[in-house]
């Protein structure tokens, strides 16, 4: 069982064995969908690194990885609707087929900010691929091409997500509730 901090609770949503398994059906799709291409991942920091290293070595395409860092959550559960670029990519992605990486898609508000911010950088071709779905929590009209898992509107960590950066090393993804809820 995965520990938690103080009274806070950890309860498993997805296992790592269901996680491993989707992760490479994703990545099967992938490699189907860009067959013969270049496919370069841009992961969104710091949230789907460790989705973005499984997936990655699960293509079996020509790959190249860059990273973005964006912040919209500061240290809390609540969106602050502001999305900031952090840390921007080392290289250009013109003309290149850019799948953004992202660990969960929840309001849409940072992945609406970031694509338009990407395609205004003219790529070949641009989708998402994200782990996790928070539909019901949408503001903004954004999909992903390629999701892992549709989740219920609960506050998730583990397999890279995190509470104040904690418990991202947990290796299935778990719904955190804290002592006051
Ligand atoms: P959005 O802009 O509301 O779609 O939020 C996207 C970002 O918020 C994600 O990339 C996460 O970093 C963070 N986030 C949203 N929901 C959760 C959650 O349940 N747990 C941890 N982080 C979350």
């Amino acid at each position: 069982m995965p520990v938690a901090a103080g009274r806070e609770k950890l309860k498993v949503l997805i296992r790592r064995s269901a996680i491993q398994k989707r992760v490479r059906q994703v990545a099967h799709q992938i490699t189907k969908d860009f067959k013969g291409e270049r496919v370069h991942l841009v992961g969104v920091l710091k949230g789907a690194c460790i989705f973005l290293s499984d997936l990655v070595r699960e293509l079996s395409l020509d790959t190249s990885i860059d990273f973005i860092a964006v912040s919209s959550y500061g240290k809390g559960k609540q969106s602050s609707g502001q999305v900031r670029v952090l840390k921007d990519l080392d290289s250009s992605i013109q003309g290149l087929n850019v799948v953004v990486v992202e660990d969960i898609l929840d309001t849409g508000l940072t992945l609406s900010y970031l694509l338009r911010i990407l395609q205004q950088r003219k790529p070949k071709t641009l989708r998402v691929a994200a782990l996790l779905d928070k539909p019901s929590r949408r503001i903004k009209d954004v999909k992903a091409d390629y999701i892992g898992f549709k989740i219920p509107n609960e506050f998730v960590v583990g397999y890279g997500l995190d509470y104040a950066e904690r418990y991202r090393n947990l290796k299935d993804v778990c719904i955190l509730s804290l002592p006051t809820e």
